[in-house]
Formats: structure tokens, sequence, C-alpha cells
């Protein structure tokens, strides 16, 4: 008796720890911390994916009431005033700084975008929350938070459409003027999947005509900026990284553009490219775009055109369309539409499939001539922005912040 109780805690104590323990680089401060935080989200996905193969509710819909719970309530305090507000049918959360006594000087804006993969997050969620906060009292600036709709319940290019609604309805000089925001001096910006709906609307806002106010800046924060190559060598060194591994990263892609499962299982082969995306891939080659030392360990051979069951299934389809779609994928629009970009901030790390999406558009925008400042973290690891709350602070994310918050000051 005595001895089975030992064997069964014993048994159940090892199969902890190889549940918890990932081999995590050596060179990541604060491992332990990001094996336990990493155990907890991966806990969390078991969970949505047990909910989905027993039919009571599907992987993002679970995965998206759990990120609610770190939802807050959208309050003013000392400083700032914080409203929620319709643009253009479109809500946003509206940080401003409230004016000091006779003080009347136009200030700076940034328009934020979410993270979480089109599919999960909001601008309520409290690190963003205090991102928006911090961002606002340091620079003395207005911030726009989008509550932006989400996959699957509304498809590419809805997520995309609602920002761009935003933004347009925003860089209106009667708009700007009711927020005391200079028009000289607005930036966008975004995390992960928000990065990619910046650099999209920033490349579509030149294509208006004559439009009375620019942008003057885009900061990039690991962004996903194209769904043609799922092999990067980023991809490949950290397909199974913590908090975004290939996997879930191929998920939020494949809900962005479709509920169909066929098209998932083309991403993951990586032969989802259709003859129209793949007249593309000259734009995301990345044994032209990424430094040598990045590549030299991989040999690069193009993605195939999708055969049987996915080239059947997407030949004509809206996910194929949207696959080539530059919305979609910023990168994939060639140097003339890179040229008259506003300045761009763009972070990376080195643990995070989406590293050479963000190194590739960095040497593309780069070589159109566009002022690029990349701040590469070597021990970096995708979402780390994110992990301000105790008992999930990490070291890395106080300097990503100081960092990021220290270019907007002088660039904007
Ligand atoms: C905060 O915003 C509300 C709504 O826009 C406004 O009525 C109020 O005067 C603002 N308060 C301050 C202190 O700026
Ligand atoms: C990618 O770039 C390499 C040279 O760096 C070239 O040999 C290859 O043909 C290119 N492939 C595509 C699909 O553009
Ligand atoms: C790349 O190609 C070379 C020569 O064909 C081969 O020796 C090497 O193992 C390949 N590397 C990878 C990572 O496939």
């Amino acid at each position: 008796m005595r001895l089975g109780s030992i064997i069964l805690f014993v048994a159940l104590c090892s199969l902890s720890a190889y549940y918890v323990y990932e081999p995590i680089p050596e060179d990541i401060e604060e491992r332990w911390k990001l094996m336990l935080t990493n155990t907890f989200f991966r806990s969390l996905s078991h969970l949505a994916d047990l909910s989905e193969l027993v039919g009571l509710k599907d992987y993002m819909g679970v995965m998206y009431i759990i990120t609610l719970i770190e939802n807050i309530a959208p309050v003013s305090d000392e400083h700032i005033n914080v409203t929620v507000e319709k643009f253009d049918g479109v809500e946003v959360v509206l940080y401003q700084p409230k004016h000091q006594s006779g003080n009347t000087e136009l200030r700076r804006a940034i328009i934020y975008l979410h993270g979480g993969g089109w599919c999960l997050g909001s601008s309520r969620m409290g690190p963003y929350d205090l991102l928006a906060r911090k961002v606002a009292t340091e620079l003395n600036a207005v911030i726009l938070s989008v509550e932006y709709r989400l996959a699957p319940a509304h498809h590419f290019p809805v997520p995309y459409e609602d920002v761009y609604r935003v933004v347009k309805h925003f860089l209106q000089i009667g708009v700007l003027a009711q927020f005391s925001v200079d028009p000289g001096r607005i930036a966008v910006s975004g995390d992960s999947a928000g990065g990619n709906l910046a650099a999209a609307v920033s490349q579509q806002l030149l294509k208006e005509p004559a439009p009375k106010v620019q942008l003057k800046a885009q900061a990039l924060i690991y962004p996903v900026l194209q769904a043609l190559d799922l092999n990067t060598p980023s991809y490949q060194q950290n397909q199974d990284m913590p908090i975004l591994p290939r996997t879930l990263m191929v998920r939020f892609w494949s809900e962005y553009f479709t509920s169909d499962k066929a098209f998932f299982r083309a991403m993951m082969a990586n032969a989802h490219n259709n003859p129209e995306s793949s007249s593309l891939l000259k734009f995301v080659n990345w044994s032209a775009f990424l430094p040598e030392t990045y590549h030299r360990k991989y040999n690069y051979s193009a993605p195939a055109v999708g055969q049987g069951e996915a080239g059947q299934a997407f030949g004509t389809s809206g996910p194929s369309q949207s696959l080539a779609d530059p919305r979609a994928s910023p990168l994939l629009v060639p140097d003339a539409a890179l040229r008259s970009l506003p300045k761009a901030y763009i972070l990376t790390c080195e643990y995070d499939v989406l590293r050479d999406d963000g190194i590739m558009y960095v040497t593309r925008l780069r070589a159109a001539g566009v002022e690029v400042t990349h701040e590469h973290y070597d021990s970096g690891f995708h979402g780390a922005l994110m992990f301000t709350v105790w008992p999930m602070d990490f070291l890395i994310t106080h300097r990503m912040m100081s960092n990021y918050v220290k270019w907007l000051k002088e660039n904007l």
C-alpha cells in the first residue's frame, strides 16, 4: 500500500517534470520562470484541444474566453482620461493625458493595435492597458487602442478593415483638433498580429489620393509579415519555442483566412501556395533577405505549390486570394510600394518563429531607402513585451518597454 503510493507519487512527479521541462536555450534569462509560464500556456492550449475534441467548444473559442480573464475595465486615473468611443462604428479605447492648466500645446498620438493572432486579445487586456498608460504619460501623447473584430467569427479582411476605418476617421484635421493632436506627429504601432495590421495600414495609406495627414512613424513589435513561407529558418529553429510554437502561429494564419481545416493542414506542410501566391515568393526569399549568419545553416527551397488536397481545394477560393494580398502579408509588395513609407522601428527576438519576417522587412525597407531602427533581442522570445504582471514578469520585458518608449520619444 505505502509502496504503491510512493511509486504513484514518483510517477506523478516525473510526469509533471516531463511536462514542465522543455529544451529552452541556455542563453534565455530566467529560464525556469519561462518554462513554468509556458507550462501554464501549454496546459490552457491542451484544455482547448480537449474541448474541441469532445465537441464542447472549438479551440479558438476556448482560448478567447481564457484571454478575457485578463481584461480590465478602462478607467481614468489622476493623469489620464480613459474613454471608450466609436470611430466610424469601430470601438476604440482612448487614453488622453489630462491637460496641465493653461497648457494647450498640441500632442503626439499613437494608434495601437493589440496582438493575439487576429483571433485573441483585446485592447482591454491588462498588459495593453498598462502599456498605453505608460506611453501616454511619458510622451504626453494620445493613445488610441483599437478594438477590431476578431477571426474566426470575422475572417480577413474584416479585422484589417476595422483598423483602417479607425485610422481614416482619426486622420481628419477636424478630429485631430478635437483631441488636440498634432497632425505631423502621429504613429501607428502594434505587436505580433497588431504589428501586421500596423504595417499593412501604413502601406495602404500611401494609396490614398491627396491625403491631408500622413503618418510620421510605424513601430512594429515582433510583427507577422507574410504567410507564404512558414518554414523560414526562424520557423524551423523555434518551432517548439515558448508562447508561440509554429503550430499555433499556423493555426492563427489559417483561422484568419478560413475555418476550413484542410487549409490548416496544407499550411502545416508549407504546401498551401497557389500559382498566384508562388509568383510572389521572391518577396519573402529568406536566402536573399536574411543576413548570411541566419540562413547559412539552412538550405533554401521554395515552398511547393499545393498538390492534391490543398491544390484542389484552394485553387481559386477565398483563402488563396487572401494569401497573395499585401493587406494580410505586407512583405508581398514591390520595392516601389515601400519607398515612401514612414520611418520604422522593428523589434525582433531570436527565439521567435516570426524573427525572420521582421528581419526580412528590415532588409527590404532599408533597400527601398526607408529609415529603420532595428532592435534585435538575442535572448528574446515572442510575446515578451506583455509579461509585465507578477508572477509572470520578466527582466527582458522592462528593457524592451523602455527601449520602445525611448524610440517613440525621440522619433515621434
Ligand atoms: C475626460 O473625458 C470626458 C469625455 O470626453 C470629458 O467630459 C472630461 O472633461 C475629461 N476630463 C478631463 C479632466 O480631461
Ligand atoms: C532566392 O534567392 C536565391 C539567391 O539568394 C536564388 O538563388 C533563388 O532563385 C531565389 N528563389 C526565389 C524563389 O526567388
Ligand atoms: C544543405 O545542403 C548540403 C549540401 O547539399 C548538405 O550537406 C547539408 O546537410 C544540408 N543542410 C540541411 C540543414 O539540410
